[in-house]
């Protein structure tokens, strides 16, 4: 079992979005261990897109990412990273297979829609950067998914 980062970034906000990507990742079988929305602050923003300082196109992303509200998830399931990544599409939405989140509902690499963790060690590291392990759900807890008050 593993966990992956997702971000619903702005212009899935904006969008209108949220409710049907989130579907995508709920009928593909992941479960959500973790939810919130913030507004990414341009310190958070330049250390969850460290990999990419120096490039030309880190100003924009930046901005991009800081611009609106967005939704944060902490996803899991059997190989939930690759697993993840296939369901959000190729980084260039224009390359994005249709059936995939890019692929169906977005054009430019500057607008694609999601995040999704592309290693473990990424995974690992963007999921401190945005959640408190105690904040996250331990579903392994449940024995019976549809009683919780017991
Ligand atoms: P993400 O990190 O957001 O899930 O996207 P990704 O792994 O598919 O792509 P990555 O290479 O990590 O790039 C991060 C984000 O930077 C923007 N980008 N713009 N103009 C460009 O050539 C360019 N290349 C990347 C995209 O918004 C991409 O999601
Ligand atoms: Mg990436």
């Amino acid at each position: 079992m593993e966990r992956t980062l997702i971000i619903l970034k702005p212009d899935a906000v904006q969008r209108g979005l949220c409710g049907t990507i989130l579907s995508r990742f709920e009928q593909r079988g992941f479960r959500i261990a973790g939810m919130k929305w913030l507004k990414v602050q341009e310190v958070l923003a330049h250390e969850h897109y460290a990999e990419h300082k120096g490039k030309p196109f880190f100003k924009e992303l930046v901005a991009y990412i800081t611009s609106a509200p967005v939704i944060v998830m902490a996803l899991e399931g059997p190989s939930a990273i690759a697993a993840a990544r296939a369901t959000i599409g190729t980084t260039n939405p224009r390359d994005a297979s249709p059936g995939s989140i890019r692929g169906d509902f977005a054009l430019e690499v500057g607008r694609n829609l999601v995040h999704a963790s592309d290693s473990l060690a990424s995974a690992e590291r963007e999921l401190r950067l945005f959640f408190a392990k105690e904040d996250l759900f331990d579903w392994d807890r449940v024995t019976d998914p549809w009683v919780f008050s017991g």
